[in-house]
């Protein structure tokens, strides 16, 4: 039989008749933040404007034909560069006390290095000015995927251990200057995808060079560096900061709900587990790689040297989780050979983690992906996630941020008017059936969950799927630059007014 989804939250209209009782008077706890998101290179647009240098993601998105689905850019999009003050005020009027976001590295470094570009400074400048004027608390992330394109030409990008120092020099500069302004700072937006540029390159044709081939190996070697140079910044940060602020990377990870109980499907669900959260995760909890990494990939996965596990143990201030949806997960013939077997196969480069098919001894169904399978939201699933991830994965962690969380209703792009498009009433169900399985982990299950944000404040740039997956709360008009809020925007607001969120 199909395995199912059981429990509040799952298909249920606005308010549905099995709304259980306990929900209708739970409260959030008192500080909990929560917000909207956006990072810098898929809302801001300006790509040219004002001194900002190009990163791998202009490269990527102008390179050729296809390489993003719609051919789309992140050269002007909504155009926040310019218009984040009407942004702004109309998140202050909305009232949420966070704002999620990140800052260009090639706006302030265009080179990666060097010189300074003093219009992109005094651009973040004005911003955390206006974001403060209006009493919003900006979480910041140095780093969400934009790498400067020259240090990718110099020396490969994250392949190389140079762009650990380099990374290390803007992320100072940014702290220092802002950090009296921002309570939480993020080092790395989900850095197993820091390579991207790897999926994007044919096996060893453009940079063979580095001795490195792309996919499998660039991205466990490009893992390893983020993870020193997130472990670095943050040491600096508690010293220099000390309890001013809180800092972390933040996670992709989603649930893996074994199918059976089978030995089999159990141990695939905790090696897809170990692929997705434990490969970033199980350093900072626990001080070194899981041990299925380790077995599965061999000497394809770097070493941890004694003292850069002492780094790294402890380095997070929380644990902040991009968690949208959930997977199930079976066992494959083969078991966890499946995945040694086929390591050196350039279309398995991850082995595991959450592609559709993995090699690694379990194939996994999506309970919610984008385009048309995100209909089968489950929100449940991420319920069960913040007890797993407390209690069984990670001990270590007490304190959990759903740092993301958000939907792409399939067909929205295809909507022929704007109030059909604003009419987004699957994403509305997703989000209340999210935050609804947010608070039963913190009422009934009695997980420290601190905060939640929504991906995202409007529709922008979704990497290889480009402006036509549309993951915003607001619709945007690419025509005429309109922001419209969308159903689920209003929504979101009604749900943490009726439990008590900060306004
Ligand atoms: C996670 C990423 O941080 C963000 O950039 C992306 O747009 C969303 N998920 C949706 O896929």
């Amino acid at each position: 039989p199909e395995p199912s989804w059981a429990g509040p939250g799952e298909f249920h209209p606005f308010v549905a008749s099995n709304y259980p009782e306990e929900l209708a008077v739970a409260k959030l706890p008192p500080g909990f933040n929560w917000g909207m998101t956006s990072s810098a290179y898929q809302l801001e647009g300006a790509a040219k404007d004002e001194g900002r240098g190009p990163s791998i993601w202009d490269l990527l998105s102008h390179r050729n034909p296809n390489q993003v689905a719609d051919n789309s850019t992140g050269d002007v999009l909504a155009q926040h560069y310019y218009l984040y003050k009407q942004d702004f005020q109309r998140l202050a009027k909305y009232g949420s006390p966070y704002y999620s976001t990140s800052i260009s590295w090639p706006r302030i470094f265009p080179f990666g290095k060097g010189p300074i570009n003093e219009a992109g400074i005094k651009h973040y400048d004005d911003v955390i000015a206006e974001l403060v004027k209006h009493g919003i608390k900006p979480a910041l992330s140095l780093f969400h995927w934009d790498t400067p394109l020259a240090l990718f030409n110099e020396y490969g990008g994250w392949t190389n251990p140079k762009i650990v120092d380099d990374y290390l020099n803007y992320a100072k500069f940014v702290i220092a200057r802002y950090d009296k302004h921002v309570p939480v700072w993020f080092t790395f937006n989900e850095p197993q995808y820091c390579n991207w540029q790897y999926s994007y390159y044919p096996a060893g044709i453009l940079y063979p060079s580095y001795g490195i081939g792309p996919g499998i190996n660039a991205r466990f070697i490009c893992g390893h560096y983020t993870l020193l140079a997130h472990a670095k910044l943050a040491k600096w940060y508690h010293n220099e900061f000390k309890g001013k602020g809180r800092i972390s990377f933040k996670n992709s990870g989603n649930y893996y709900q074994p199918v059976t109980n089978s030995t089999g499907d159990l141990e695939a669900a905790k090696r897809a587990t170990d692929f997705s959260i434990g490969w970033f995760g199980g350093p900072w909890t626990d001080g070194d790689y899981p041990q299925s990494l380790k077995d599965t990939l061999g000497e394809i996965l770097p070493t941890l040297s004694k003292a850069e596990k002492a780094l790294i143990k402890g380095s997070c201030d929380f644990y902040a989780l991009d968690g949208y949806t959930a997977f199930y997960v079976s066992e494959l013939p083969g078991g966890a050979n499946a995945c040694a077997r086929n390591r050196s196969d350039p279309n398995y480069p991850e082995c595991g983690s959450s592609s559709q098919v993995a090699p690694n001894g379990f194939s996994i169904g999506p309970a919610a992906d984008a385009g048309a399978s995100w209909l089968k939201s489950t929100p449940t699933g991420i319920r069960k996630f913040l007890s797993a991830i407390t209690k069984e994965i990670f001990p270590a962690v007490k304190d959990i941020v759903v740092s993301e969380f958000g939907f792409a209703e399939p067909f929205e792009s295809e909507y022929a008017s704007v109030p059909d498009a604003i009419w987004d009433l699957r994403r509305t169900d997703y989000i209340q059936g999210f935050l609804d399985n947010i608070l039963l982990a913190i009422t009934e299950d009695h997980v420290n969950v601190t905060g939640a944000y929504i991906w995202s404040i409007m529709d922008n740039f979704e990497w290889g799927s480009g402006i036509k997956t549309r993951f915003g709360m607001q619709y945007v008009s690419y025509d005429t630059l309109t922001r419209t809020p969308k159903a689920s925007w209003f929504q979101a607001r009604n749900w943490f007014k009726r439990h008590g969120g900060e306004f």
